[in-house]
């Protein structure tokens, strides 16, 4: 099944199956972003099932290959996963799958952690409340579209209190004593409102009116839809859920494709796609792809 929204110059294009299935139709090269939440090892297994953490990577790799032919080669692609405790420890199946991704041709560039910023406190025998997952960055290549302005935060209170009282060594270059080549110049700052953030996010999760039991908040894959996108690039969920990819990425007017195997989580994600949609300040105008077929005597 499929369903297809568009206005304007975005479109969004749903489909019920398994992405796998999906992928093998779509063009190669055709992606600038995947962002993406795959079942967990085992977990939520009364809802929608879940893999074997010990097959966990033999039972991705297919679909990483897929995504790896389906991605620009400026394209990026964001895999959101945490390894679960099996047996008192932690599994190594994301650290294995990070191998795995490399011998099918991934550059594993980058990995940013959600904090989740109001889970609330916890403890178990040996081990406190888990509550970061990972947001691992592969690429194809090393150069990559990326556009760091567009996530820039207010200074705020780090810099009230650090650039009051700068140090010598605040206003000289201060480089790396560990020889990552990287440097410091903390007074460069001084009377800017705006920072780069750090690859640590600090984000709710989202739990009042969802109906999926592992939905992204909105503003997580909104943040990489910026970071990694321009208004009208393609952004690709495999495993969408209840489309909330697909609902940032139409806010952003960014056309997205979204892809879902359970029926109710899809007939979700089309619901919430079609209520963004209609919320698109171009909602209602002729779509630009059809302004384009018409001039050129395209229709019917
Ligand atoms: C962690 S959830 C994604 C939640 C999503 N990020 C959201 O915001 O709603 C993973 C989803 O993948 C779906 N799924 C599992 N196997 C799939 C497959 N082979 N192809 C497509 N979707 C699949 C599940 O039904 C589930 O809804």
């Amino acid at each position: 099944m499929m369903m297809d929204f568009t206005t304007g110059s975005f479109s969004s294009t749903l489909y019920q199956g398994d992405c796998f299935d999906v992928l093998r139709t779509l063009p190669d090269n055709s992606v600038d972003l995947i962002v993406t939440s795959p079942p967990y090892a085992d977990q939520r297994k009364s809802t929608y099932g879940g893999i074997h953490p010990d097959h966990y990577v033999e039972w991705f790799t297919p679909t990483a290959v897929e995504l790896l032919r389906v991605l620009k080669p400026t394209g990026t692609f964001i895999l959101n996963i945490k390894e679960k405790v099996v047996n008192g420890e932690r599994h190594t199946y994301v650290l294995q799958l990070i191998l795995r991704m490399r011998e099918v041709g991934w550059l594993w560039t980058e990995e940013f952690m959600w904090h989740k910023k109001n889970s609330h406190p916890g403890k178990w025998p040996n081990r406190f409340r888990d509550n970061w997952e990972r947001l691992l960055q592969f690429n194809k290549e090393k150069q990559f579209a990326m556009y760091q302005d567009a996530v820039m935060v207010p200074m705020g209170k780090w810099a009230e209190s650090r650039l009051r009282n700068l140090s010598e060594t605040d206003k000289r270059r201060d480089n790396s004593r560990v020889g990552s080549g990287f440097g410091k110049n903390v007074s460069k700052w001084v009377g800017r409102d705006m920072a780069y953030p750090s690859n640590v996010l600090h984000m709710a999760t989202e739990t009042s009116n969802k109906n999926h039991s592992a939905a992204f908040p909105l503003e997580l894959p909104s943040w990489f839809i910026k970071l990694f996108t321009g208004a009208g690039d393609l952004v690709l969920d495999p495993f969408m859920g209840q489309g909330t990819s697909c609902v940032a990425a139409t806010q952003l007017q960014r056309s997205s494709i979204g892809i879902e195997l359970n029926e109710e989580y899809y007939g979700l994600a089309c619901a919430n796609v079609d209520n963004a949609f209609k919320q698109s300040p171009t909602y209602g105008q002729p779509s630009l792809f059809s302004v384009l077929n018409e001039s050129q005597g395209l229709t019917e």
